[in-house]
């Protein structure tokens, strides 16, 4: 599987002069390293004008945030603040973040979490799906919220759709965090396997092996080699890091040799 690195730079940077200045630099990047995919999700304000930066070919895309479920049947649209696929798409987007623990801690929930994913898809756009545990109990309890939130959030989702899907496994206690607090690679490898029985439940085998897992929370280039050769994930979700060129630089240097 081709490998990704997934920025998300949040409420960052403070204004469009910087957002440029950061993507210019991430775009040099991909030039030099285009056999890995770069996602870049800045906030919605900054799109249409990052959009004018990538060429067609380029192994850099953009991603949003989030979106909003509405049904561009409906009409009208009464959704003050909120912004729709066909919108993003039009923004050059062919991502999308999808109940990230930020966002769920703003009480989102997985059935929103799903509609957005089914809106997504018909727009055309790729799910990029945040599922974490807060704490990683010694019980085990985690794989239950886990499971339910594959579940949930992938209910009535078509088996042909789910190869048009990356899982972002976030643990939550890992976000933010000092790099040398990240999850360790074994550890993770455990999660994915946990995540590919579940998706091979509801999906079957063949599908759940083609669905790109990547790991995030607190990725540098300090830990990015341990995650992806022992946790055995497709590519990383980054915050910070991802706002750094040359952190970025760093890590697509680890990841063109592993
Ligand atoms: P972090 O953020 O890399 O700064 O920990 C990751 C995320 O929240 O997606």
């Amino acid at each position: 599987m081709k490998k990704i690195i997934i920025g998300n730079w949040k409420m960052n940077p403070e204004n469009l002069i910087l957002a440029r200045k950061i993507f210019s630099e991430i775009k040099k990047l991909s030039k030099k390293f285009p056999k890995i995919d770069i996602v870049v999700c800045p906030p919605f304000v900054y799109l249409s004008d990052l959009k004018n930066k990538i060429d067609k070919v380029s192994s850099l895309k953009l991603g949003a945030q989030d979106v909003f479920w509405d049904n561009p049947e409906t009409g009208s649209r009464p959704f003050t603040g909120e912004i729709s696929a066909s919108m993003l798409r039009d923004a050059g987007v062919k991502y999308v973040i999808l109940g990230h623990s930020e966002r769920r801690s703003m009480g989102e929930t997985n059935e929103e979490v799903n509609k957005k994913i089914k809106i997504a898809l018909g727009a055309g756009l790729t799910p990029i799906i945040c599922i974490g545990e807060k704490e990683h109990d010694i019980d085990g309890k985690f794989f239950e919220t886990l499971k339910i939130q594959i579940k949930d959030t992938l209910n009535k989702i078509k088996k042909s759709d789910l190869q048009k899907i990356i899982i972002a496994y976030e643990p939550i206690w890992a976000i933010g965090k000092n790099e040398s607090e990240s999850m360790k690679g074994e550890d993770l490898y455990q999660m994915a396997i946990f995540i590919r029985k579940i998706l091979s439940e509801m999906f079957g085998q063949v599908e759940a092996f083609k669905t790109p897992i990547v790991y995030g929370g607190s990725v540098s280039p300090f830990n990015v080699k341990d995650i992806i050769s022992e946790g055995h994930v497709s590519g990383i979700l980054a915050g910070r890091s991802s706002l750094e060129s040359q952190k970025i630089a760093e890590i697509l240097d680890i990841l063109s040799i592993i």
